[in-house]
């Protein structure tokens, strides 16, 4: 049942390609987007999920700021639900949940319904008690996720976001049909782009065996890919039991620098995009330091950045805009490799269950 695959982690990150290509079948028609909302008339989303889910809404505040110049915020569900969140009946609320089922993502959706006009779910089983309360329910079609720490189900979480902040683009009169086309085009890339990004799997492990002896690890990344940085560091902890901490690059001089010396990776997330002179001058902070930098860029970045950094990934290139969803699977098989080198269970991390159904 695991496909030739030692974890159930390994086969699906490895069906990404596959089940984003699906997705993107169910809700792209040409290009038309098939998805039945209308954000005319939405004063503001507030978006609500725990643990990698929260990290999919955090990279789509980017999407529906950028793309539809909607106002927007998330926040996790344990928080939300108590502390009296301001929201308003032009508002919608979007939650974000694998399973369907977490218990304080729940609680947080019934205490939305009284304050929202609208509550949309994004969940990958549309039977759940999530999907069921909400006023509509868009798969994510990741097809069963057995392994503990969510893979396949963030991209395609991260997938149908997407596609809401552009349909969002599109109701508010912010995209024209040559911008959607654009996007689309570069959303439509991914599952190519994501076999390509599978085939570094093996220069990944070789990294891991060393990532594998530390006992603190930084991930950094801007914009976008600050959430990632975030996700990548949450994957690691949960998996291989390394401590590790994802910043915003910008913040690392307000605290987190303290900690660098030859003993701490930090892991650079940094596409050529038009934040990466910062991350880059963050990055040489780093090395300044004597941090051991891997670098995780494109062609461009790392011919630019490289040269004296302990270690690069070369990934192919894509649209800036949905770098995070094709820099998530190097986040992945970093965390899958140094748990493998680790000898940790994979699958079933110790203390963590796949579905949360008590607060
Ligand atoms: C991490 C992970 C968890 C879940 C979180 C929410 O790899 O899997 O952080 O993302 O427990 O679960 P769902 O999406 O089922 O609400």
């Amino acid at each position: 049942e695991k496909g030739g695959f030692k974890h159930f982690m390994a086969k699906e990150i490895a069906e990404q390609p596959g089940v984003l290509a699906d997705a993107m079948a169910h809700y792209l028609q040409d290009d038309r987007l098939n998805i039945d909302v209308d954000f005319a008339g939405v004063g503001r989303i507030t978006m609500v999920a725990c643990g990698t889910a929260s990290y999919a809404c955090h990279v789509a505040k980017y999407w529906f700021e950028q793309i539809a110049g909607l106002p927007c915020e998330f926040d996790i569900a344990s928080e939300f639900r108590y502390r009296e969140p301001v929201l308003s009946p032009t508002s919608w609320a979007l939650f974000v949940s694998q399973s369907g089922e977490t218990a304080d993502t729940l609680a947080a959706l019934r205490y939305a319904r009284e304050h929202v006009a609208r509550i949309v779910s994004v969940v990958n089983v549309p039977t759940s008690s999530i999907a069921r309360e909400s006023d509509l329910a868009l798969p994510i079609m990741a097809g069963v996720e057995v392994g503990v720490a969510s893979t396949k189900a963030f991209t395609c979480q991260l997938l149908v976001l997407a596609l809401l902040a552009l349909k969002a683009g599109v109701d508010r009169g912010r995209l024209d049909a040559a911008a959607l086309a654009g996007h689309i085009a570069a959303l439509r890339a991914l599952p190519g782009l994501m076999n390509h990004a599978l085939q570094m799997s093996g220069d990944i492990a070789g990294v891991a065996d060393d990532l594998a002896r530390a006992r603190d690890v930084l991930f950094l990344g801007r914009g976008a890919m600050f959430p990632l940085a975030l996700e990548g560091a949450l994957k690691l902890k949960e998996i291989s039991y390394i401590h590790a901490e994802g910043y915003a690059s910008g913040e690392l001089k307000h605290g987190p620098i303290a900690l660098i010396d030859e003993d701490v990776p930090v892991i650079v997330l940094a596409p050529r995009d038009a934040l990466f002179e910062k991350t880059v001058s963050n990055m040489q902070e780093v090395m300044a330091r004597n941090g051991k930098v891997l670098l995780i860029s494109d062609k461009a970045g790392v011919e630019e950045a490289g040269q004296k950094t302990w270690a690069r990934l070369m990934m192919p290139d894509c649209s800036p805009m949905f770098a995070p969803i094709l820099y998530a699977l190097p986040a992945q098989l970093l965390a899958y490799h140094t748990a493998v080198a680790k000898g940790t269970d994979v699958d079933q991390p110790r203390n963590l269950a796949k579905s949360v159904t008590v607060e």
